[in-house]
């Protein structure tokens, strides 16, 4: 699939789910380039229909997308609960298995998920796979002895990279942590694989994010199409 095609059905997918964002919600916004667009349409709603809700959002960039709109963005510890979370995700399999943290987002993503009473992920027709684990998955690290995580890592044979910058510098995120990414190809276990990951010391949280979600909206060429 061409990236043009990949665009027009990540945006289908999002403004499908700008639908379910009502007023006097609070609404979890997640991040990614498929968010945006979601974002964008509920910019849109803001503007022409008066849509008035409070966002809880995953990272710095849509905070900044999303206040551009005028939407009232606060802090996750000034709410009780998050009425809808809508966030992208890199690979989602039947079982509802996935994964997150292609834009370094996953542990903001996973707290607002955590504390949301409704998830639904949006993605292009792309992301929907039998098993997960061919796209890398993102594990965050504190820098602080990463190399030996590194090292560990590698003795498991979970082909760790750590993700770099265009200026060759480690990525970091919105908590000031690094990523490294687990080349696998496929993950027949991915529960045991969570247990492995979040009990090694240095990993703050990983991009599994396993039967979390309630509804995905595909961007499928005839149309979006939901899955629940
Ligand atoms: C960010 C994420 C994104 O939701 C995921 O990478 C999907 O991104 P995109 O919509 O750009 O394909 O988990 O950490």
């Amino acid at each position: 699939m061409d990236k043009t095609e990949q665009d027009r059905l990540k945006k289908a997918a999002g403004i499908e789910a700008a639908k379910l964002v009502e007023n006097g919600m609070t609404a979890g916004l997640g991040t990614g380039s498929t968010v945006r667009f979601f974002v964008d349409e509920l910019g849109r709603r803001v503007k022409e229909e008066g849509l008035e809700f409070t966002g809880v959002t995953t990272s710095r960039r849509t905070k900044e997308q999303a206040e551009g709109y005028g939407i009232r963005i606060v802090d996750i510890d000034q709410v009780d609960h998050i009425d809808v979370t809508i966030d992208g995700a890199d690979e989602v399999d039947k079982n509802f298995n996935g994964i997150k943290g292609g834009g370094a987002a996953l542990l903001w993503e996973k707290i607002v998920a955590t504390n949301s009473r409704k998830i639904v992920w949006i993605v292009d027709e792309s992301k929907v796979v039998d098993t997960i684990g061919r796209f890398p998955l993102p594990v965050e690290v504190i820098p602080f002895g990463e190399r030996h995580v590194l090292d560990r890592f590698k003795e498991r044979g979970y082909n760790p990279v750590l993700r770099m910058d265009g200026q060759g510098q480690p990525v970091l995120t919105d908590e000031h942590n690094h990523i490294i990414d687990l080349h696998l190809e496929r993950i027949e276990h991915p529960q045991d694989l969570a247990q492995d990951l979040i009990t090694t010391v240095g990993v703050v949280e990983h991009g599994l994010f396993l039967n979390m979600v309630d509804t995905v909206i595909v961007g499928d060429p005839n149309g979006p199409r939901v899955m629940t």
